[in-house]
Order: structure tokens, then sequence, then C-alpha cells
């Protein structure tokens, strides 16, 4: 009789969860999410629990039972995570929440590994502040070291003068300052390491933000250059290692010219790699299932050419987006509201130009286009 990992525990029930459990539910591993609104997206299509993420009993419930408990976004409080380890595994492990919690604990891990990182500073309060301004000079981005995403708890300085602005408009809280990198642009890469160790990454794809929010992503990044592929590889693997890390990580990176500055990292599925539903041989929701199950991973070809663009505040019609060949709408069930991740379109073609057309047909049906560069 063959021992099969199939119940795995996720905490966190938003449309990753929901991503997740849709690619578990094919390959017959049952996914049960932890969330506390009992009707998260992740729970119109996986048995849910409800609870904070820090309620012991909720988390109790959730690893009942189950042969592996991971999490769909990185500020499940590390506490809670090793709560959940004398009653069943917990990976990715939560070593990784703690370094991917703390800007400051991931700025020294990609140092370590040898991934280069902006000039950056510790701050602690506002003389620290307007000392490393002076240092690192403007413009700078005032980064809060926890609980930041889509921008969120940041700040740019353009001027010494409104250091003191800054501080307050992040809360006066503990930071990083970070001398702003004029990139050539942004990519990430989607890797994954196994229980044994067998590692994979996805092709770099390039990251267009607005507002500190993903808005599109190509995959994969137009113009690649093999070297940039490798290096970045490299880093992942490094960083994988380190952690002894089981699962899918992204690393977000700035390209300048032919380096690679390390920016941020996410300990788990990320956005930058929804394309991978339908543009690569396997999804980066079944390789993550696959490494923390012990199942050996899957291929992280891509298949033809793609770029996926996030849905954020309202829906397009349906229709409109349907109507472009090559075009897959994925929508989470949430409730419009403005700057919300609602759903994505990933559209895929073989080649640029079809590719180019496709996605500005996509585009032209959602309201709140982007400036595709
Ligand atoms: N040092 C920097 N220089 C230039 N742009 C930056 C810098 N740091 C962040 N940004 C921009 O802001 C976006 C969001 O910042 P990031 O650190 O990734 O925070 P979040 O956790 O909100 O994603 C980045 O994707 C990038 O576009
Ligand atoms: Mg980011």
């Amino acid at each position: 009789m063959i021992a099969r990992v199939r119940r795995v525990g996720i905490v966190g029930g938003g449309q990753l969860g929901r991503m997740l459990a849709l690619a578990g539910h094919e390959l017959g591993i049952e996914c049960t999410t932890l969330d506390p609104s009992a009707d998260s997206p992740a729970a119109a299509v996986a048995p849910a629990v409800t609870g904070s993420f820090d309620d012991l009993d909720g988390l109790a419930e959730l690893a009942a039972g189950r042969d592996v408990v991971t999490y769909e976004f990185e500020n499940v409080p590390v506490a809670a995570a090793r709560s959940v380890e004398p009653m069943c595994p917990v990976l990715p492990p939560p070593a990784a929440l703690e370094a991917a919690q703390d800007r400051l604990a991931e700025k020294r891990l990609f140092t370590a590994v040898g991934l280069a990182v902006p000039a950056y500073a510790a701050i602690d309060s506002l003389t620290s502040l307007e000392d490393a301004v002076e240092r690192l000079g403007t413009p700078a981005v005032l980064k809060s070291r926890r609980l930041g995403y889509d921008g969120k708890g940041q700040a740019v300085i353009h001027d010494p003068l409104l250091a003191e602005d800054a501080w307050r408009s992040v809360g006066e809280v503990p930071c990083l300052l970070e001398a702003f990198v004029a990139f050539d642009r942004e990519l990430s890469i989607v890797a994954v390491r196994g229980r044994d160790g067998v590692t994979g990454s996805y092709p770099l794809v390039e990251n267009h933000h607005r507002e500190g929010i993903l808005r599109l992503t190509r995959a994969p990044a137009p113009g690649l250059e093999p070297e940039i592929q490798r290096a970045a590889e490299t880093h992942a693997d490094a960083i994988m290692t380190e952690l002894g890390y089981v699962g899918v990580l992204a690393i977000e990176l700035f390209q300048v010219g032919e380096s690679l500055l390390g920016n941020e990292m996410a300990p788990r599925v990320h956005n930058s790699g929804h394309w991978t539903i339908e543009g690569a041989e396997t999804s980066q929701f079944e390789n993550h299932l696959r490494a923390i199950c012990g199942l050996p991973l899957g291929a992280t070809d891509a298949v033809g050419l793609s770029a996926m663009v996030n849905l954020i505040g309202a829906m397009p019609d349906p229709e409109a987006v349907l109507a472009v060949a090559g075009a897959h709408l994925h929508d989470y069930g949430k409730e419009p509201r403005p700057g919300r991740k609602l759903g994505h379109v990933t559209v895929r073609a073989d080649d640029e130009p079809s590719l180019e057309h496709r996605l500005h047909r996509v585009l032209d049906s959602i309201d709140h286009a982007i400036d595709v560069p």
C-alpha cells in the first residue's frame, strides 16, 4: 500500500488558497482552509474552518487529521505556525515566514547568499531617518519593516525636509530606508523545492506595478537573457537551501543593466505566478502542493507566451474578455471594493505580435485599463 499525503490544511482563504484548493482537487489532494471570514474565496470551493490566524483552537482544528499545513500569506504569526508543528508538519518551514516578515532579516538573507540589494539603512527613530536620508540621498523609499503589502506602509521621500512627514505617514514604526532604484525593469522568479531537496524554477517574468499593486505580468520576461535567468535561479536555490525550504518561493527583483537586486520575497505562491495555470507545463499551485506533499515536482517550462492582467476594483464584462482568443478569466468571487484584487486574466499566444494584440484587446475590455509600455 502506497502512503499518500492527501490532506492539506491552508492558513488563509483568499484567492491563493482558493487556487491551491482547486489544483489539489484535480490531484486528489483535499485542502481545507482557515480564514477569519466564513465566506472567503476559498470557502466557496473547499471545506473551511472559520477563525483568526492566531486562534489556537482554529489552528488545531485545521491541523487535525491533516498530513501537512501550509499558508497562503506571509503575515501568519510565526508563533501560530510553530504551535501547529507538534501536531503536523508546517511547510514552508516557519523560519521562512520569520525571514519574510521582516524586511531587515530579508535583506540580510539576500546579502548572505550573494544577492545584492539596494543601499539601505535600518530606521528606528526620526533622528536615524534624518541621518540615513543624508547618507543615502533622495529620492529614497521608507518602508515599514513589517506588515507591508501592495505598497502599503511605504513613502517615497523626494526632499530631506519631508522626512518627518514620511516618518509619520508610515506610523513611526521600525522601518528600512532604501535608495530609490532607477531600475530598467522589475522581474520576479517563482521557484520550488521538494521535500527531497530537488528544485525547479519558472522562467523569470516582467512585472508592472501601479500605486504599489501588480497590474501586469509578462511571462517569460521579454528578451530574457539566459545569464540573468541562471543568476536568479542560483540565488533562489541558495535561499531555499539556507532555509531548508519546501514549497513555492517567489523573489521580486530589480534589473539594472545586466545585474539583479533583491527587493523582497514571499514564502508562498505569488501573484506574478498566476500565468502558470495556463502558461506553464505545471502551475505554481500544483507544484506547491506536490512539493509539500513529497510528490515529484512538475516541469516548470512555459508553454508559449503569456500575459497576466490583474482585475482590480471592478470586474469586466466576461463576454468581452472571453471573446479574445487565448484569454482565460479567473473570478475570485469577491465583493468589489476600490483597490481590491477581484480576479485576473491570463492571455496566451505563440508569438509576441499576437500576444500584444490579444493583450490590448483584453485591456480594452477592462475599464481601469493600465498604460502598457
Ligand atoms: N527601492 C526601490 N526603488 C524603486 N522602486 C521601489 C523600491 N522599493 C519598492 N519600489 C516599488 O514599489 C513596489 C512595492 O514595493 P515592495 O517593496 O515590493 O513592497 P510590497 O510588499 O508592498 O510589494 C515595488 O514593486 C516597486 O515598484
Ligand atoms: Mg512587492
